[in-house]
Parts: structure tokens; sequence; C-alpha cells
């Protein structure tokens, strides 16, 4: 939102950039430093997405993550934050059962950590849990196309939307959009069918590997840093590599202490 410079955004934003064509900037933050530098670098929202479960908790995939563990780590992130708009992600296992679980975590996430949005996985098959958080009066990011609670389901980190499965994409968007969702993440989706979603839908759609075409673009602070080891997805850019930073810095560190070169006496207290 480049051009439009609010003291804090809200969802009004979100329409006002996709209806002006101005792009949306997104990350993922799981800390009160990261969300404060990103912030103050002009971001225009933070998900506390549960791919914390990789990046933060060990685990392999997203699925053991909860909301206890989530909403320490949104709290760190809300407070942190001056004009971001920040979405608490609703885990695997805290909505699926119908809309009034759905609804109750998304109460805990509000009251709890002050997030301004909650975001969840699913079209179709999540539309009724939408509607229910929103006419509580609570914003929703919805999420469709790869959707990494489904791993399993899907068959692995597959790409969605292809082909004929288009449709079903379509059908999915427009289902979380007539259940009130203020926004639609698209994950790994050819970018042709992103774009074709994004010029139906009144709402704003944000690409996670779905290419340029969509109103925004939404990426996972750990792999957009260099801070990820291994593979990452072809659909990311890395912006540094804060992997080789930190590793350099803990390297010339034991050297330092190992060589008594530190502490040094500019390091010292006296008397
Ligand atoms: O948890 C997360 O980081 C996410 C994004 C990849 C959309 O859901």
């Amino acid at each position: 939102m480049v051009d439009e410079t609010p003291k804090r955004v809200r969802t009004r934003h979100f329409r006002r950039a996709k209806e002006s064509g101005i792009k949306i900037t997104g990350l993922t933050s799981y800390d009160q430093l990261t969300a404060s530098i990103f912030d103050q670098a002009g971001i225009d929202f933070l998900l506390v997405g549960d791919s914390a479960g990789n990046n933060v908790l060990g685990y392999d995939t997203t699925l053991p993550v909860t909301v206890d563990d989530l909403i320490p780590l949104t709290r760190a992130v809300a407070g942190a934050v001056k004009r971001a708009f920040v979405v608490a992600d609703m885990p695997f296992g805290s909505y699926e059962t119908g809309p009034d679980e759905a609804l109750h975590t998304a109460f805990r996430f509000m009251k709890e950590t002050q997030a301004h949005a909650v975001k969840l996985e699913g079209g179709v098959r999540s539309a009724e849990q939408i509607r229910r958080i929103v006419s509580a009066g609570i914003p929703v990011m919805a999420h469709i196309g790869f959707t990494p609670q489904s791993e399993h389901g899907l068959g692995g980190h597959i790409i969605q939307g292809r082909g004929a499965q288009a449709e079903q994409l379509l059908a999915d968007a427009h289902a979380v959009e007539d259940a009130g969702a203020f926004a639609v993440v698209l994950e790994m989706v050819p970018s042709e069918t992103a774009k074709r979603v994004t010029a139906e839908l009144r709402i704003p759609t944000i690409s996670v590997g779905a290419g340029p075409h969509t109103d925004g673009q939404l990426l996972v602070w750990t792999d957009w840093a260099g801070l990820t080891a291994g593979r990452i997805p072809k659909f990311v850019k890395q912006y540094a590599n804060l992997r080789e930073v930190l590793s350099d810095a803990a390297a010339a560190y034991i050297s330092d202490v190992g060589a008594g070169e530190y502490p040094a006496p500019e390091h010292e207290y006296t008397d």
C-alpha cells in the first residue's frame, strides 16, 4: 500500500488497495523483534502463521501446532506493531468441527492476543465457519489452494487449481467471499488461475506462490530472509542470507573466545 499511509492498517485499506491497484504486502512473524522491524519498514500485514510449527517449535509440519502454542507468539507480534494489521492463524483442529468451535477459537485469539483478524484454511468446506466468525464482528482472511494443514489429504505439497481443478478453486474463492472474508490467500496456484480468481472477486487476493496478478504478496519470513535450512519453494525470492550472517557471527565468536580476544578491555567493567 505504498501510496496510502494509514496510521493503522484496517480491512478497509485492503479493499481500497484492490480498488486502486496498489499491491498489499505481508510477511509472517512469530516474535516482537521481527514484528517491529517489519512494521517500521512499512509492511501492511503480519501473519502469525501456524508455520511457527516448522520455524519456531521444531515440528516437521503445521499439524501439531495448537492454539496455546500460537497465543503467546501472536500477543508478542500484536504488541510490537504500530501500523501493520496482525492476522492470527487458526491451527489444525481448532475450527473444523463447526462454526461454534471456530467462533470459540477466534474469540480466544481476539481477546487474548489483540490480533486484528484470524485466518483459517479451506474454501467451500470452511464457509460456515467464516460466516459465523464474521457475524461476531471478527475479520477473517481465508486461505485456499494448497492448504498445508491438509497436506496428507492432498498428497503432499502439490500445486492446486491446475486444469479442470481451476473451477473448484473458483468455487472455493466465491464461497469464502460470500461468507464474508475480507481477503483470501491463494497458495501454490498457477498464475493464470490466480489472475482469474483476482478478476472475479471483489475482495483482495494475496499470493503465496500464486504469481504476480494477485492484489498482494505474502511470504514466510524465514524463507524470505534466507534463514531456513535446506530447500525452499520455487516461488520464494530470498532478500537476505541471514543463515550465513548468523553462522559467520557464531564462528567468529567461538574463535574470539577461544583465542582470548573476547571480552576485550572495552567490554569490561572497572571498579
Ligand atoms: O502459516 C503460514 O505461514 C501460512 C502462510 C504460508 C499462508 O499459512
